[in-house]
């Protein structure tokens, strides 16, 4: 018999229909009524058994995390709570569950304790909810770039240049750690590990997606990309998923809009495709806001939050806008401030950017033309001769969410750039071709899917937005 998912079932209006399911048991009560997920859908199926026709070993072993399959008449439900139930009239047992150690049990748990049970806690409402959602941002992401017109570029992991200068990389080798082979100085000789030098796994794919820009115009890249950064907050991961679209023929202000119309546009796609979920997440963010003091409560739900982002425009100001605001602002005024804002030139924090999001403006907020020495040496210098076509979006409660800049086009400026930072000019032959052969203005940005998944789902960690987190001291599963 063919099996059918339960999202379907609970849409269908089939009665008397002969149905198979399976799934795992979330509970058994009265000896009678299983309730049935197969992760389909956030809601669960009633199974309804008859006891007389089943031996009383068989039932015991009917219990929470149980694997069955179950076939039956699908019937308008007698109890509230659901419309339609299954009547069983076959039951198979495909993997029995110990309710005595099974550590989802029918009630609620910790987003901590569950941190602890990653291989098990997808098992639950909320996290199915939340990787069921993080399924559809994926897809919305492609369907955006591709209903464009961007092609998908799938850019190295393993690279052997570390020019980007966003953080810590770990190192890719294949040398013994114990005995690996020394120069004549005594230091390890790279040129004998396995790419014939130091390879390191890639922070961004941004070089790379560059380079196939000037070629195919428009792309976008969807990878893992890692930071070793010791970072232990609840928006930093050591492995995370970067979207990165790089354009041609774009500036600064097509690379705003892009980005803006982007965001609005999976949003949009989410409340249409997973209503079910966020309502689940909405009403679980304002239990958990209930808790907290009442001036750290957010003044919107989950589902109300998401529409507000929709319906209004980012508020775009340049960093010395910004600057000014955060100078002139109460908090830092009454140095409330943990890194006080006293000269042109500070680095913001994450104090500063929810400061300008939550209290200031109370929207999204894209800040361009920050300065240059605070950025990385690709962007593209504006005529001040200090600050750079550089752009971030903030977003309420996360932060950065977006990073991105115009690129620098000019051969000579973007050597100087390179030179004054003491990077490597030969590491970088390639990437400066591009300027030597047929370069164009061009801007791209990077947006941490796992930040944005957060930002949908309300989850306050981003631990728990992906299915095992990497952080440090932390690679369990
Ligand atoms: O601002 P970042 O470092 O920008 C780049 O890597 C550029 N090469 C992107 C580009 O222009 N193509 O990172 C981009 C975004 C950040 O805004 C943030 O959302 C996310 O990546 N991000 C992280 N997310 C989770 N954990 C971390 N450790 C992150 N570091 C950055
Ligand atoms: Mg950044």
């Amino acid at each position: 018999m063919k099996v059918a998912k339960i999202k379907t079932l609970l849409k269908s209006s089939k009665f008397n229909q002969v149905s198979a399911v399976q799934g795992w048991v979330k509970t058994f009560r009265a000896n009678r009524f299983i309730s049935l997920n197969d992760g389909s859908s956030l809601e669960n199926l009633q199974c309804v058994v008859d006891f007389d026709s089943l031996e009383e070993s068989f039932i015991k072993r009917i219990t929470s995390g149980a694997a069955l399959h179950l076939e039956g008449t699908l019937v308008k439900s007698q109890g509230s709570g659901q419309t339609i139930e299954l009547q069983v009239k076959k039951i198979k047992i495909y993997g029995d569950s110990d309710p005595e150690k099974y550590p989802i049990q029918p009630k609620k748990h910790s987003l901590e304790f569950l941190r602890e049970k990653a291989h098990l806690r997808i098992r639950t409402s909320t996290f199915a909810a939340v990787m069921r959602v993080r399924s559809a941002l994926s897809f919305a992401v492609h369907k955006f770039f591709q209903e464009k017109g961007f092609f998908y570029v799938n850019t190295p992991i393993i690279t052997g240049s570390d020019a980007e200068g966003a953080g810590e990389m770990f190192r890719v080798t294949s040398l013994h750690p114990k005995n690996p082979p020394l120069d004549n100085k005594g230091v390890v000789d790279y040129k004998k590990d396995f790419f014939g030098k130091e390879t390191n796994l890639t922070v961004s794919g941004q070089l790379e997606a560059e380079s196939y820009a000037l070629g195919l115009g428009e792309v976008y890249t969807f990878g893992p990309t890692f930071r070793a950064e010791n970072s232990n907050t609840t928006r930093h991961l050591a492995e995370f998923w970067m979207i990165e679209p790089e354009m041609a023929f774009y500036d600064l202000k097509d690379n705003m809009n892009l980005a803006e119309r982007f965001i609005k546009s999976v949003l949009t796609d989410i409340i249409k495709n997973c209503f079910e979920d966020l309502k689940h997440l909405d009403v679980r963010l304002t239990k958990e806001d209930q808790s907290k003091p009442k001036d750290e409560r957010s003044p919107m739900g989950l589902i109300e939050k998401i529409n507000f982002i929709i319906d209004n425009d980012f508020k775009r100001i340049s960093y010395t806008e910004a600057y000014q605001i955060l100078r002139n602002s109460k908090p830092n005024k009454k140095k409330k401030f943990k890194f006080p804002v006293n000269e042109w030139g500070f680095d913001l924090q994450s104090e500063h950017e929810r400061y300008l999001v939550e209290k200031h403006f109370n929207c999204p907020v894209i800040l361009f033309d920050y300065p240059s020495n605070i950025k990385a040496f690709y962007m593209r210098r504006n005529d001040d001769g200090k600050t750079v076509r550089a752009m971030d979006i903030l977003f309420p409660g996360i932060g950065e969410i977006v990073g991105g800049s115009q690129r620098e086009e000019r051969l000579e400026v973007l050597e100087k750039c390179i030179k004054d930072l003491n990077i490597d000019v030969e590491e970088l032959w390639w990437y400066l071709d591009l300027r030597r052969f047929g370069s164009v203005p061009h801007s791209g940005f990077g947006l941490g899917f796992e930040r944005l998944v957060q930002f949908v789902t309300g989850m306050n960690n981003i631990r728990d937005v992906i299915p095992f987190p990497r952080t440090p001291q932390n690679a369990a599963f």
